[in-house]
């Protein structure tokens, strides 16, 4: 039996590298019966509360998509419409939800919120993003990176390029687990969680990782396997919109940066992007075929989570 089972996703640091590579190989499995169309219902008879306090398209979509392929079901639950956007106490609505559901997926701003709930919650809870961690997408990631650079991500360099937020957080999580030299260019004012370094470091050590954080983009993406970017703006800063994007000119994935990485270089997006902000449109249309890929890789990727965490 999985290790897996039970257990929450709230953060990558808390995986061990086994446990990650076992998602990644089942994800890698469940991708694989679902295109030859053989029935993998994993989760019959089960349902998944999906909790959006922010917007989505990709997790809402592959998370719902995902339950039902397994066999189970997911139920959308918008802090709109729950009681707890009210103010009932996550103490309470953690308990009461774990009555009638197998796992909870949340979508929130705060990650104390997502880590709290956890706490209260007797079925498996996972983070759709928070904040401060977007561990889901980076599973999706070093899923596409396997598909497109070979399985072996061990000693591969991923370069982030913007705004030091929850993704290159995740990010840096990810690839010290798996044995990846990650380097982040931010802004001065725009690095990466202290926290996060500081565990992602001690992840590093452990794997032979190397880490890298600077201001410099052209040091950052010196021969890199992948280019990386998100959003300038995350949801819940719209109104920092004007000064970041002023700080973060230049932080920008284009061609002139491109020649500095390595010659098999990818460019990856988490999506949604902003064409001319942190991604030109040519780099991104040249790189669409790995930018889907890992759009779609979502779904195969979270079917391996909920299958692990809430399978039987
Ligand atoms: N990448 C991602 O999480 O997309 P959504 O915000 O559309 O879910
Ligand atoms: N950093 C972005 C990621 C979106 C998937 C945000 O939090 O809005």
């Amino acid at each position: 039996m999985s290790t897996l089972k039970g257990k929450d996703l709230l953060s990558l640091h808390e995986l061990t590298v086994d446990e990650m590579e076992e998602i990644l190989e089942l994800a890698a499995e469940l991708k694989a019966m679902q295109k030859a169309g053989v029935q993998h219902h994993l989760l019959e008879g089960k349902t998944l509360g999906m909790i959006f306090e922010k917007s989505s398209t990709r997790t809402r979509v592959s998370f719902e998509t995902g339950m039902y392929q397994l066999g189970g079901q997911a139920l959308f639950l918008s802090n709109r419409d729950l009681q707890i956007g009210r103010g009932e106490p996550i103490e309470d609505t953690a308990r009461v939800l774990s009555r009638y559901l197998d796992g909870i997926m949340i979508r929130t701003f705060g990650h104390d919120k997502l880590v709290e709930f956890a706490k209260w919650a007797d079925v498996p809870v996972i983070n759709a993003l928070t904040d401060l961690l977007h561990p889901c997408q980076v599973l999706a990631d070093m899923l596409t990176i396997r598909e497109h650079l070979g399985k072996n991500l061990k000693g591969l360099k991923l370069a982030y390029i913007g705004d030091g937020n929850n993704m290159t957080n995740s990010l840096m999580y990810g690839c010290a687990k798996m044995g990846m030299n990650f380097a982040a260019a931010t802004p001065k004012g725009y690095e990466p969680d202290a926290e996060v370094v500081k565990n992602a470091k001690a992840d590093a050590k452990a794997t032979g990782a190397k880490i890298v954080l600077t201001n410099d983009v052209k040091e950052a993406a010196k021969d890199a396997d992948v280019l990386y970017t998100d959003v300038w703006v995350s949801m819940g800063e719209e109104e920092e919109r004007e000064k970041r994007l002023k700080d973060l000119a230049g932080y920008q994935i284009n061609k002139e940066l491109l020649k500095k990485a390595g010659k098999r270089a990818v460019v990856m997006h988490c999506l949604p992007a902003h064409r001319g902000e942190e991604i030109t449109a040519d780099v991104f249309e040249d790189n669409a075929d790995v930018i889907f890929d890992e759009a779609e890789n979502r779904l195969h990727a979270q079917k391996a989570v909920l299958a692990l965490t809430m399978g039987d």
